[in-house]
């Protein structure tokens, strides 16, 4: 395992499309490894490839730093199938340091992936975890949460 270095807003890399996974060679693996271990170390929630450079749709997450369990969570391209509800809450970025804001996301998604051994599996989240994965997926698309701030800025001022 290895710390990856975080990739700053600013960096191209994290304004690209990343590509899927076909399947789970010897480097997604260590990539994965990776991530969790960069994860910890800045002690953030969730992590998405491009974060560290890597333009694959891979995420990890970990919502279990509120309790003090790990619970490490694997995505490999995933895809958002449903959504609905409505949350407001503080995010944060480990790619937009020193900063946080509050965003308006969905309350619910249910979402399919594929695990690390690639067995398809899906997730029905709420709350934390559900902001978290739309986060990430944003991630996947070149998309930053300050991005969604300030869409939500304009439709509030009605533009
Ligand atoms: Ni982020």
């Amino acid at each position: 395992m290895a710390l990856r270095e975080i990739r700053i807003v600013g960096d191209e890399i994290l304004r690209k499309k990343s590509r899927e996974v076909k399947e789970v060679t010897p480097r997604i693996k260590e990539l994965i490894s990776d991530m969790f271990e960069t994860l910890y170390k800045e002690e953030g929630v969730g992590l998405a490839a491009p974060q560290v450079g890597v333009l694959r749709r891979v995420v990890v997450i970990d919502a279990g730093v509120e309790e003090d369990v790990k619970k490490p969570m694997v995505f490999i391209n995933p895809v958002i199938i449903e959504m609905d509800g409505e949350q407001t809450g503080e995010e944060g970025c480990l790619s937009v340091p020193d900063k946080s804001c509050e965003v308006r996301r969905a309350e619910h998604v249910v979402v399919e992936a594929f695990d690390e051994d690639m067995n398809p599996f899906s997730i029905d989240a709420h709350g934390l975890i559900a902001r978290c994965l739309q986060h990430e997926i944003d991630h996947l698309e070149g998309i930053l949460y300050i991005d969604r701030v300030k869409e939500q800025e304009a439709e509030e001022k009605g533009e």
